[in-house]
């Protein structure tokens, strides 16, 4: 009887091996007859190796490689061989060798496979993640699964070398009103009464600043029960920091020391030692979002100063009410290229974000053209002048109040980006966003809400003014962004009991409820709690920007789909009555 059990795995030899006997073991991942020559693609975690059935090789070997279909578990036993020079795949890190077989061994076989398993799948996502086993078995996937686990290690081992602890928090909490809605676990013990499942750790690592251990990060798992987007899941997983006695900048200082750890380690790129900072509402103004793509230029420029040197009503109407706003945004050379069509495509893709319409100009060599142009012909170089617009450009414009303007010229920054291939995919662009407003005014409710959350610290200059106009008191909470995702976010906290009150005064928060809610942060505060700060990082976007994807699923392994389902087991799923009588609940079906 052959020994199965692998000597090598199937991404490991070299032209080093060759003449020496070796066992593999492994899934056929391809197995083709060339005129009586088999070659078998054999793959495991490691990589893959071809394995080839001479011509001249036993009947019952051919006949064994001839039973092989694809995904059989298989044990190899044979000789490892040089390629002739021809035969050299350059492509496969084995590729210099293959092992001529001597004996195979089904170790397992498979049934007809619901799609192929592939570098990269191209079967439809439900069904990936119904059969999530063998979708992970894909070379990409476990490439990915692969760089998520090395990312966790290289964070753990900077913050070690920081003087960072790492904390378990715990997740049957109370709920904690932290933006999103809490998933809720009912207690069978305590009839009636409710555990949450921590939105984050924030209370908790703010108490262990309490506590005094000074420096304290987690690779925390996060339920927010919220609409699946594709940066978005209802689980996900936080590199989340805590630190006492700090300012923003030393968080930031360390938070850039991480990240420059990270990309060293794991894809040996030198970050800029300290990453740009924009204050919000200069994104906003230059690049219409909170979590600019800086991998490309498109900045917004005003065009109020030229409105008054026109005839086009609609801005002048525009800039007569207290908060409108005219930009404008040079795309260069791209007058030819955008047909009417193609900016009504653009236009769409503004009014999505509350615009009424998007107007244009061509640059020619004769002025203006197209559009709008009609009206400013008189003044044709000033504008191009001033908007530093050549021949060729395209020049976009958009009139609303200032928030709509910024966000729907935004949107279209982004579109274009994309669509003219402005992007370098290999870029890795961070930048730090500053000057949050600690309060946003709700139309619809009438009231002040915490832009970030409620234990943000305004910023020193605002604290003794801060209840006579909310709106423009600035927090010290920041975002990091990288390449038009936010990727982290964070502040630096209220540590005083007083001040905490007055801010939820300001949101409306009712002492009572605060007291019910969190009274055990607030009363920890009052024995002599340090100043601290922190920020959390989205462990799942990172992993998904650094392996060039768009969806966080790509880089969890068993995620929920787009719709909050879990295909391969069917959770959520129902549960037995008694179970539900255990826990004091009803079920009430909606109509
Ligand atoms: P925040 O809510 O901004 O801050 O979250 C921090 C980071 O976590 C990631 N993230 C998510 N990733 C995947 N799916 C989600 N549903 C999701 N929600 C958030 C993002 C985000 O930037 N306690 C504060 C942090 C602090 O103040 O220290 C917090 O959780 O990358």
């Amino acid at each position: 009887m052959t020994n199965n059990k692998r000597t090598v795995t199937c991404g490991q030899l070299d032209e080093s091996w060759a003449g020496k006997k070796v066992t593999l073991n492994g899934w056929v991942h391809r197995n083709r007859d060339h005129g009586g020559i088999h070659f078998l693609n054999l793959r495991d975690h490691f990589g893959m190796t071809q394995v080839v059935i001479d011509e001249d090789a036993d009947e019952s070997l051919k006949n064994d490689a001839e039973s092989l279909k694809i995904e059989y578990c298989i044990a190899i036993e044979g000789t490892v061989r040089q390629r002739p020079d021809s035969m050299v795949n350059n492509d496969m890190k084995t590729g210099s060798i293959e092992v001529k077989a001597n004996s195979i061994t089904i170790l397992n076989s498979c049934e007809t496979l619901p799609f192929m398993i592939d570098e990269e799948s191209e079967a439809n996502e439900n069904l990936r993640l119904k059969y999530r086993y063998l979708d992970l078995r894909s070379q990409g996937m476990q490439k990915r699964i692969k760089l998520r686990a090395d990312l966790a290690f290289a964070v753990r081992e900077y913050f070690d070398g920081q003087d960072f602890l790492e904390i378990e928090t715990p997740t049957l909490i109370k709920s904690t009103p932290e933006g999103a809605r809490d998933f809720l676990v009912p207690s069978r013990l305590h009839e009636g009464k409710f555990f949450a499942l921590p939105q984050s750790p924030q209370l908790y690592k703010q108490i262990l600043m309490v506590s005094g251990f000074d420096k304290y990060f987690q690779i925390a798992r996060c339920y927010r029960d919220e609409d699946a987007r594709g940066d978005r899941q209802l689980e996900f997983t936080q590199i989340d920091v805590e630190m006492s006695f700090v300012s923003a900048d030393d968080v930031y200082a360390m938070t850039e020391g991480m990240y420059a750890h990270i990309f060293k380690k794991l894809m040996n790129i030198e970050l800029t030692p300290t990453f740009e900072k924009i204050t919000y509402h200069d994104a906003l103004n230059y690049y219409g979002s909170d979590k600019p793509d800086l991998r490309f230029e498109l900045k917004f420029q005003d065009f109020a100063p030229y409105v008054e040197k026109g005839d086009f009503s609609v801005f002048k109407s525009v800039l007569s009410s207290e908060k409108g706003a005219v930009k404008a945004m040079v795309v260069p050379g791209a007058a030819a290229a955008y047909s009417r069509k193609k900016i009504t495509e653009l236009e769409d893709e503004a009014k999505k974000f509350g615009a009424k319409g998007l107007a244009w100009m061509k640059v020619t060599a004769d002025g203006l053209d197209g559009g709008i142009s009609k009206f400013y012909s008189e003044t044709a170089s000033v504008i191009t002048e001033g908007l530093g617009a050549k021949e060729g450009d395209l020049i976009l414009l958009m009139g609303a109040d200032w928030k709509t303007s910024c966000n729907s010229l935004g949107a279209v920054r982004s579109k274009l980006g994309k669509d003219l291939g402005l992007i370098d995919e290999s870029e890795f662009k961070f930048c730090w966003i500053v000057d949050f407003p600690l309060f946003d005014y709700n139309d619809e409710e009438q009231c002040w809400e915490p832009a970030h959350h409620m234990f943000s610290m305004p910023q020193d200059r605002f604290i003794d003014s801060m209840e006579e106009n909310p709106g423009d008191v600035l927090g010290d909470l920041y975002d990091l962004v990288l390449n038009g995702y936010e990727l982290a976010s964070g502040s630096i906290r209220v540590h005083n009991p007083e001040l905490q009150q007055r801010i939820f005064n300001i949101v409306g928060f009712p002492k009572e409820l605060a007291e019910e809610r969190f009274g055990f942060l607030l009363e920890a505060f009052k024995y002599g709690a340090p100043p601290h700060g922190g920020i959390a990082s989205g462990l799942d976007r990172l992993a998904m920007i650094m392996a060039g994807k768009q969806s966080i699923r790509e880089v969890i392994p068993f995620p929920k789909n787009n719709v909050g389902l879990s295909p391969m087991d069917e959770c959520p799923a129902n549960v037995d009555e008694e179970q539900i009588r255990d826990l004091h609940l009803q079920i009430i079906k909606s109509e």
